[in-house]
């Protein structure tokens, strides 16, 4: 049986979550993939090792201690690096360090924050190129809706021509509660944030920067597309008043905020920003924190995947998807 050594960076709500649920899976791993899959560190991105509340102790005697950056990946001798820490896009945010270390020495990766993936794409594309390394980026790619799986796995050899999604809880969340509840953003937004799927700082979600984030990834990574945030036009739903509210319900008309992707002569065009539909387009009838999207391709016409979970398990999930899909690769199961 091959021994699979596993650590996270990052190791807060969802880092705990997808450490919880890998323990639970280790009878699966050895059962399907006649994997001994292990937990062997954690670290979070202030205090070393961070707390691990919630998981039995016993659990955890291989953890290591205090080791951060590129000490962290080797000391751990982690076959697999799963990064969880805070996403933020203009700087990479401190899921760079280990992710750079990992991608250089050949480590794969399972990425969940999407800050590293926007900022330095390029480069840590390159770096998994070079060393031979797998990349998987399930969870920081709307995490419980297929996105980046759905044009790479099941819509394979099609071309893409467009796609449009609502790719953030948050947003839907606010607008459908504006719309069907007629409640106030404020109180919207207090239900999301107790909901715990809106973003430590919310203006990430409500000013479009988090949908923005996500069609990236999945332009860049899924279709092969080379955009920076520069190139998007995004707007967000911080300015939708209760009068424009009324005027779209008069009309019939359900508002979402859609990141989308044109894709005409090897050019992608991609933006963010608020569409209307009627109440007939199954995007109308996406509720609460639902997220979808559509994809129209030239051979297999239009697909439509509507995807929730509840969080932090559903990412947690997404990223054990891309984990199962190493074991696979790398111990060439048949699928
Ligand atoms: N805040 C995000 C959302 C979840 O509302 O969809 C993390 O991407």
């Amino acid at each position: 049986m091959k021994t699979f050594r596993i650590a996270i960076a990052g190791f807060g709500g969802v880092g705990r979550a997808t450490a919880r649920l890998l323990l639970s899976r280790r009878a699966r791993y050895r059962q399907v993939y006649n994997a001994d899959v292990r937990l062997v560190a954690v670290c979070g991105s202030r205090s070393g090792l961070a707390s691990t509340d919630g998981l039995e102790e016993e659990q955890l005697t291989t953890l290591q201690e205090g080791l951060s950056g590129p000490a962290f990946i080797d000391e751990s001798r982690a076959d697999v690096l799963i990064e969880a820490g805070p996403t933020d896009f203009r700087s990479g945010g401190p899921g760079l360090a280990y992710l750079r270390s990992a991608l250089s020495v050949g480590r794969d990766t399972v990425v969940i924050s999407k800050g590293a993936l926007v900022h330095s794409g390029r480069e840590l594309r390159r770096l998994a190129q070079g060393s031979g390394a797998l990349l998987k980026l399930s969870g920081a790619a709307a995490a419980a809706l297929p996105t980046v799986d759905l044009v790479q796995h099941s819509l394979k050899g099609c071309e893409v021509l467009s796609v449009e999604g609502i790719l953030n809880a948050t947003t839907n969340y606010l607008l459908d509660a504006m719309i069907t509840r007629g409640i106030g953003f404020d109180e919207a937004l207090r239900e999301a944030q107790a909901g715990g799927f809106a973003e430590a700082d919310p203006r990430n979600d409500t000013e479009g920067w988090d949908t923005a984030c996500k069609l990236l990834i999945l332009a860049n990574f899924g279709l092969g597309a080379d955009l920076d945030m520069d190139d998007l036009r995004v707007e967000g739903i911080q300015s939708v008043t209760a009068e424009r509210i009324a005027f779209w319900r008069g009309q019939g008309l359900v508002p979402k905020l859609v990141g989308s992707l044109s894709h005409v002569d090897d050019t992608f065009r991609a933006e963010v920003g608020i569409r209307t539909y009627p109440l007939a387009d199954p995007f109308a009838n996406i509720r609460g924190k639902d997220k979808a999207i559509r994809i129209v391709t030239d051979a297999m016409g239009e697909t439509i995947a509507i995807g929730a979970g509840k969080e932090p398990l559903a990412t947690a999930a997404a990223a054990l998807k891309d984990l199962e899909h190493i074991l696979e690769t790398r111990l060439a199961v048949p699928r």
